[in-house]
This record gives C-alpha cells, sequence and structure tokens, in this order.
C-alpha cells in the first residue's frame, strides 16, 4: 500500500485543504528527519548523562563519603533515570523508522498521475468539510474510521500476555496485525498476511526472534523484512510493520500515517496500588457507544443491579463535574473520578466503604479506593476488544487468593454483559435510523464529549480545537456506511 501525498498526515502538510505538491512534501519530510535526528541525539545525550551519574555514584572516593542508604537511594533514582532514557530512545527509534519507511514509500510513488488522483480526493473532502453540521446526529450504520483518529499511540495489548514464543494477532482499524517479540526481546508489530500466499502469520510460532510462517515457513523480523525462505531462493521482500512501544506493561503501536508522538502518557494508578487484574475480553459491539457506556455512570442504579450498584438509590440528581479539564472530572453525589484519555481509554478511580459498597461523596476522602483502565479497540465497525485493569490500594492480600483470577474475570464479565444487552440493542436501533444522541442531558456531559472529539477527527485537524470548545449538542449529522451483524461471542 502506498502513501497518499494528498492525505499526507503532517499537521502542516494540508493546512487550508490546500494539495501540496511534491517538493513541500520533501521538504516536510526533510523536517521530520531533521526533527528526529535532533531527539535522538538528545536521547543519547541523556543516556550518556545518566551513565556519567551512576559511574560518579560508583567512584570509590564518593564511596568513602557517603552512606550506603544515600548509595542505594541514588543508584536507584539513576535506574529509573536510565530506564525512562531508554524508553525514550524506543520511542525514537520507532519515530524514525515511520518517517524512514515513508521516504521510501515517497520514492517509489511521486508521479504525476498519483497527484492528479490525490488532488481529487483532497477536493472531495474539502467540500465534505465545508457543507458539515454543526448537530451531532449519531444514526445509520458507522462510518469508515477517519485517518485522524489513527495518529495517535493506541494500547493494544497487555505486555504480560506477550511471550517470546508466541505471536498474538490483533484487529485495530479492520486491518490485521501480529505482535511479537524480537530477537532483542523488544515487541513488534507486522501485518497478519504472510508475503507468499496470505497465510495468516499469527497462525506461526516465534524462532528465534522471527516469525514462521506457518504454511512453507518462510521468517520475518519485527521489521516487517523477510529473513528466510526455505527450499527456494531467497527474494528480497518484506511485510508493513507499525511503530511498537512497550510502556507500563502495555504494547502501543501507532496506526496513522503522521509522525508518531514523542511522548506516551501513563495509563498506571498511583503508586500505591497494587494491579490484580488485566483481562480482555472481545465484543461484538462498536467501539464508540461502549466507551460511551464505560463514560456514563448515571445508568448504574438502573443497569447494574445485580452487581456493582446492587441497592444504590436513585439520586435526585447527578452530574459529571470537570473541574480540572473537560474530559476530567468526577461523579456527583458518587465517589468516583473519571477520565477520557483520547483516542479510547477510560480511566476511573473509585471510593470504597469495602469492597462493592460505595463511600461518602469525595473520592479523595474515603480510605481504599478501585482504580480501572479501560481500553476500547476499535477492531472492526461492529467488533471491539476491551482491555481491563483493575488496581486497589488496600488488600493486596487479595491477589494470593487462589482463583483470584477466574473471580475477577466472572465479576468483569457480568458487568459487561448487564451494559451489552443494553449497548447491542442501542447499536441495532443506531443502524435503522435511530439518533443516539437525540436528546442528551447534563449528566450525558463526558460521553457528548467523547462524541464530539470523535466526530472532530472527521474534519480536518485545524477544526479539531474549535470543536472541543463547543458547549452547545450538536443535532443533525447522518452517517452512511456498513456495519458487520452482531452477535454476542466473547471469551
Ligand atoms: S504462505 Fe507463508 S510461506 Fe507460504
Ligand atoms: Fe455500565
Amino acid at each position: 500500500m502506498g502513501l497518499e501525498i494528498g492525505d499526507f498526515s503532517h499537521a502542516d502538510a494540508e493546512r487550508g485543504s490546500r494539495v501540496i505538491d511534491v517538493n513541500q512534501a520533501w521538504e516536510l519530510l526533510r523536517h521530520d528527519v531533521e526533527f528526529l535526528d535532533l531527539r535522538a541525539r538528545q536521547d543519547v545525550l541523556a543516556i550518556k548523562d545518566a551513565h556519567d551519574k551512576v559511574v560518579e555514584v560508583l567512584n570509590p572516593l564518593a564511596r568513602e563519603t557517603k552512606s550506603i542508604n544515600t548509595l542505594k537511594r541514588e543508584l536507584a533514582n539513576l535506574q529509573e533515570d536510565l530506564q525512562r532514557a531508554h524508553a525514550q530512545v524506543h520511542i525514537s527509534e520507532a519515530r524514525v523508522n515511520h518517517t524512514l519507511s515513508k521516504l521510501a514509500e515517497m520514492e517509489t510513488m511521486v508521479n504525476d498521475e498519483l497527484l492528479q488522483k490525490d488532488e481529487a480526493a483532497v477536493t472531495v473532502r474539502k467540500n465534505a468539510t465545508s457543507s458539515k453540521s454543526k448537530g451531532l446526529n449519531i444514526a445509520g450504520p458507522v462510518k469508515r474510521y477517519p485517518a485522524e483518529m489513527k495518529n495517535y499511540w493506541y494500547p493494544v495489548a497487555f505486555s504480560a500476555c506477550l511471550d517470546s514464543e508466541k505471536p498474538l494477532a490483533i484487529e485495530i482499524f479492520e486491518k490485521n496485525w501480529v505482535l511479537f517479540r524480537g530477537k532483542d526481546g523488544r515487541a513488534g508489530c507486522i501485518h497478519d498476511a504472510c508475503a507468499h500466499r496470505a497465510c495468516p502469520l499469527s497462525l506461526g510460532k516465534v524462532n528465534d526472534g522471527c516469525l514462521q510462517c506457518p504454511y512453507h515457513g518462510w521468517e520475518y523480523a519485527t521489521s516487517g523484512s523477510c529473513e528466510k525462505m526455505p527450499s527456494t531462493r531467497f527474494v528480497p521482500t518484506k511485510v508493513k510493520s507499525m511503530p511498537c512501544i512497550e510502556k507500563d506493561g502495555l504494547v502501543w503501536i501507532w496506526p496513522g500515517s503522521a509522525t508518531p508522538e514523542s511522548d506516551i502518557p501513563s495509563l498506571l494508578p498511583p503508586e500505591n496500588f497494587t494491579l490484580h487484574a488485566e483481562i480482555i475480553l472481545d465484543l461484538e459491539v462498536e467501539h464508540g457507544l461502549l466507551m460511551e457506556n464505560l463514560l456514563d455512570l448515571a445508568h448504574a442504579p438502573f443497569t447494574h443491579t445485580t452487581t456493582f450498584a446492587k441497592g444504590w438509590s436513585v439520586p435526585s440528581s447527578v452530574k459529571f463535574k470537570t473541574p480540572v479539564e473537560t474530559l476530567r472530572g468526577y461523579w456527583d453525589p458518587y465517589p468516583i473520578d473519571m477520565e477520557f484519555r483520547r483516542p479510547c481509554m477510560v480511566l476511573s478511580t473509585i471510593g470504597l466503604a469495602k469492597p462493592g459498597k460505595l463511600e461518602g461523596s469525595d473520592t479523595q476522602s474515603c480510605k481504599n479506593h478501585l482504580h480501572q483502565l479501560h481500553v476500547c479497540i476499535p477492531s472492526t465497525r461492529g467488533k471491539t476488544r476491551l482491555l481491563y485493569r483493575m488496581s486497589l490500594d488496600f488488600a493486596p492480600w487479595l491477589k494470593y487468593v487462589p482463583f483470584i483470577q477466574t473471580l475477577w474475570v466472572h465479576l468483569a464479565r457480568k458487568v459487561l454483559d448487564e451494559d451489552l444487552r443494553l449497548v447491542e440493542g442501542q447499536q441495532e436501533r443506531m443502524v435503522r435510523g435511530a439518533n443516539v444522541w437525540n436528546l442528551p442531558v447534563p449528566y450525558d456531559k463526558l460521553g457528548v464529549r467523547y462524541r464530539k472529539w470523535r466526530v472532530s477527527c472527521e474534519h480536518d485537524h485545524a477544526d479539531h480545537h474549535q470543536h472541543e470548545a463547543e458547549e452547545e449538542v450538536p443535532r443533525s449529522h447522518r452517517d452512511g456506511s456498513s456495519i458487520q451483524t452482531r452477535k454476542k461471542n466473547c471469551k
């Protein structure tokens, strides 16, 4: 698949919806490369700096003048510095590789015919943008995912699920990819179709850091390049690869065509929390509706009557208050903080009196807390992979209770089942033309903001911030393409 010049996602590339010419595209890429080169140099300096500090701390003279505890503390701090610097180097490396692969694609694709085609495509997009409505009418089949939505780091797997022997298949934005660990132990992500006869590589096995196709044994490195072709003369070839990074126990990929962001914000709970469960569920609903469900707490006393909201009374008023940022706040009157993190993450902290019971109305003043991370991966327009991580700041011993994992999975599944039958029904109505945002009320604030962000991805980058700032609920906009049939079939 080639690079579409007109769809080139550099923030400046299409400003004003004009088509860039070849020289401008080269110029932009040159800037990218120069910038990345500078970043890489900074990363190297950071590592060197951390290394020098380690040497200094280990210096015999310094050892004599410092206590053991001071030395230990300094070394622990330095180790953290080194780890941070290394993680940054990996991100920079992924960004450099991504830009280089764009350069390679441009080399083969820049010609007059392509430019003419792209010019036509941009004109169509420009027309669509200028005629866009401010309404929020989410009705009809789910649209194709816009390119802008792909320009984010997406967590797609828990690191713990990726061992050195088995590949892990993932589906995102209606394409199949496979994760596996290379020779150096680092995670890589390549297209899940062999260059030979398109056999799914995820059915194969990892051989000394290379993924072996189960059909005729061709082997691929994490860069996507084919390294072995048994029983025939070797022909150099490769499959597509995606920038892939590991951070905070998650594997992240960058599905978009823009240069990857240099920073991946942490999704970890505060330090005093212990991780108790990491669960993956494949659900047959579109990820947007599931996101909105997770961002909605007002439904709890009506929907979750046999699980966490059992016995909750129905408050006279429920509000989501956002004192700090528009996408982060707390639920009044519940002791629950919540945040939507672009592109598909929901973080929540719940104040508990004891497991399952809410306490007071202020999350901070509660003694015990449950921290949840929900990641909704847009697999297809009718399918979502949910990554769920749960941590507690009390009862760390729970982790060692036999079969506790089975219990957590059972509970998570039970809560989700209470939601799914409603969301699936909603989706059914939506596909048939009902507007799922027909009449938003104040407690829908966070869900509406999520949806507005998502709609803004369909327009150009410049419109993005304007949409975020708008407070009124948009009312008219029609969807247009097809959705898969849904049938509950979860892991
Ligand atoms: S299809 Fe993969 S080696 Fe033949
Ligand atoms: Fe729910």
